[in-house]
């Protein structure tokens, strides 16, 4: 089944609790970190996250969108993350593996981000060593509300059928422009977990949008 990970970039920050019971129905809650040096734009951080964790039992899924990661898995996992995502292109492999290794030992699920510009076959070694999900960007990352790229699709296959040879239980989300119109192409083309920012929040009932993407 699909699962859907509003993000909460695109809520308002004044009234998070609010914000969150809205997407209640959803499956994941999709938290976007931005430093200002990975991508452009300055989001939020270890704080906010763990004052979320006290308002919901959603599934935390924080994609982290920062220069050198692994520095910061052991607090964001003490403030309640259940997943965390690393871009590969966010530092040198030795170091993004020693960030998955802190992963595991501080008990929250891992994955690899890849920006548009990264190949498929970057996630190669590390799905052969196993991971708990994969996250293909389909903008550039760094803000909520851009345009779907549809020249990813052919990724999103690719790493779907290299997921399905190495390693099958791992997760393939899509991070960037999802829509309805876009849900349907990137499920099709083997996504199972859909993360959804404007699609969600400006729909008039976002409950109502959630289960129309599952579907
Ligand atoms: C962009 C973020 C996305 C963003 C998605 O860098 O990683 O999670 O919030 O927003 P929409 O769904 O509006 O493209
Ligand atoms: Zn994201």
């Amino acid at each position: 089944m699909v699962k859907i990970a509003p993000s909460i970039l695109s809520a308002d920050f004044c009234d998070l609790d609010r914000e969150i019971r809205r997407v209640s129905s959803a499956d994941w809650l999709h938290v976007d970190v931005m430093d200002g040096m990975f991508v452009p734009n300055i989001t939020i951080g270890v704080p906010v996250v763990a004052s979320v964790r006290k308002h919901t039992d959603l599934f935390l899924d924080v994609h982290l969108m920062v220069e050198k990661p692994g520095r910061y898995v052991e607090s964001f996992a003490k403030a309640g993350a259940d997943l965390l995502s690393v871009h590969l292109e966010a530092d040198m492999p030795p170091a993004i593996r020693d960030a998955l290794h802190a992963m595991e030992e501080n008990g929250v699920k891992k994955a690899v981000a890849l920006r548009p510009i990264t190949a498929a076959e970057a996630v190669l070694p590390y799905l052969e060593q196993g991971l708990d999900m994969v996250l293909v960007m389909t903008v550039e990352p760094g803000f909520g509300g851009q345009k779907f790229m549809t020249d990813q699709l052919g990724k999103i296959r690719a790493i779907r059928s290299y997921i399905d040879q190495y390693c099958p239980s791992c997760d393939l989300e899509v991070d960037g422009g999802v829509n309805l119109e876009t849900a349907r192409l990137v499920t099709e083309a083997g996504a199972n977990v859909l993360v959804a920012g404007s699609a969600v929040y400006g729909a008039d009932a976002p409950a109502a949008m959630i289960a129309a993407l599952r579907g």
